[in-house]
């Protein structure tokens, strides 16, 4: 076990902005505005608000609130709260076998966005005038035998370099530094998009709610995506609650961090769906409309591909970035906590066994393509056993167990330390405790169900 006296972010800010780069990543910006617009537009929003509202905020806070009250990493809090029973110590170990399996996978794609910032920087798509075009490119690219693998071990390199340094010094000096950018960049590209001619129809396609598209289906879509984006169901939230002082009110902090994610996966839709609809390309492209259409609409822009192009993926390389921190802190502070081992060095082991795992990930675009488990390829069996299944059954494990086997009394006692002149605490605490004993575990199973397909609408 670590002796030592448990690190501490510096601030509450540094604590919002870290745990809000977890939350902003890939799901903000890549995923949320093509199933919005694929689900409906300002209905979707709508209904991902409702989510947010009775799942995404009181799993949140089960998270900050077991990880400061143990100030442990998810094994060890999990232990430590259930009187070391194997089965909830297994449930924290999930969590932490999710950081390494997702991570390998993530920073994939998050190494194709750095390779993109310098595809954007060295002119290349101002060549890539059409969707085909820019497809073609994207393809060749991530089915290069190797390129993939090189980024994809340059992003690693940069979360190991930055965990390395320790939560204060490494993640909440780096998140402070990025998170600022990331808003100052998509500020920027929204003002770009929006004052494009023709924009007005992107902004409506957004905007524009389409009743009709309400079904079953897209409540749960919008709610498997909530528990993603917001970061929930595998413990990271749990490692970030685990670094905060007594002092901190953790209901803002849960405000702010799911605030600011659903505020930068809408001001997302909007940099991007204006900027499509006004250079005239279909929108509906699905999961291709980053790197399909983007690309050909910065090579049409005013202004020109290099200084668009660039600092769009620049933004998405920020995003991914803060998430692949909290990834890689989840498993390091595993073996930091439960066996004791330095810091410097489990960050790069495990960085290491994550770039390993990631080489067939990397390679399931090109040599392994035809290398699949049911059906899917490397990439996309680690994409569905994670976020289809393990983040779903984390999180309700974890309502579960804040909710009936640790007790909602002890835990809103801890959620109450650091809160004592908040208002209203009696009555956000009794909504808490009916949302986390009732509404989000029935919401979670049905959303795991339906994401098995074993119950259909
Ligand atoms: N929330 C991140 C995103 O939206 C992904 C993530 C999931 C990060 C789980 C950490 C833990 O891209």
């Amino acid at each position: 076990m670590n002796q030592e006296k448990r690190e501490h972010w510096k601030s509450h800010m540094g604590f919002v902005l870290a745990a809000a780069g977890s939350a902003i990543g890939l799901g903000n910006i890549w995923r949320f505005p093509y199933i919005a617009g694929e689900n409906g537009g300002a209905a979707f929003v709508l209904l991902y608000l409702i989510c947010i509202v009775l799942v995404g905020l009181p799993v949140m806070l089960c998270e900050f609130v077991v990880g400061r009250s143990t100030e442990k990493d998810p094994v060890g809090a999990y232990s430590d709260l259930s009187r070391r029973n194997v089965f909830w110590r297994l449930v924290g170990f999930m969590g932490v076998a999710s950081g390494f399996l997702i991570l390998s996978y993530y920073s994939v794609v998050g190494g194709w966005t750095l390779a993109y910032i310098l595809e954007g920087a060295t002119g290349r798509f101002s060549q890539l005038s059409s969707p085909d075009l820019a497809w073609g490119n994207f393809l060749k690219f991530t089915g290069h035998p190797y390129w993939p693998i090189v980024f994809h071990g340059f992003f690693i390199a940069l979360c190991v370099g930055t965990v390395h340094s320790g939560v204060r010094k490494g993640i909440e000096r780096w998140c402070d530094i990025l998170m600022p950018a990331l808003f100052v960049l998509l500020l920027i590209l929204i003002v770009r998009a929006v004052t494009l001619p023709g924009a007005r129809a992107g902004v409506a396609f957004l905007l524009k709610p389409d009743f009709s598209k309400i079904t079953t289906q897209a409540f749960l879509v919008a709610l498997g995506h909530a528990f993603f984006s917001l970061s929930l169901g595998m413990g990271a939230m749990i490692t970030y609650g685990s670094y905060v002082e007594k002092k901190e009110n953790l209901w803002k902090a849960t405000a702010w961090v799911a605030g600011l994610d659903t505020m930068v996966a809408l001001l997302a839709g909007l940099a991007i769906f204006p900027a499509v609809f006004a250079i005239g390309f279909d929108p509906a492209v699905g999961p291709g409309l980053i790197f399909k259409v983007l690309p050909a609409v910065f090579a049409r822009m005013p202004g020109g591909a290099y200084l668009w192009g660039t600092l769009f993926f620049v933004l998405l390389a920020i995003a991914a970035l803060t998430s692949g921190f909290s990834l890689l802190e989840v498993v390091t502070a595993y073996f930091v906590d439960e066996k004791g081992y330095p810091r410097h060095k489990v960050s790069i082991i495990a960085g290491i066994a994550i770039f390993l795992l990631g080489i067939p990930c990397a390679l399931s675009f090109g040599p392994m393509q035809d290398v699949k488990f049911f059906n899917r390829t490397v990439f996309d069996s680690l994409d569905f056993l994670t976020s289809n299944i393990l983040l779903p059954l984390g999180g309700l494990l974890i309502c579960i167990f804040a909710g009936w086997v640790w007790g909602v009394k002890p835990a809103l006692e801890e959620a109450n330390a650091g809160a004592e002149g908040m208002r209203c605490k009696a009555v956000l605490g009794a909504a808490w405790k009916f949302l986390v004993r009732y509404v989000s575990p029935v919401a979670v199973v049905l959303v795991f169900l339906f994401s098995l397909g074993l119950i259909s609408f």
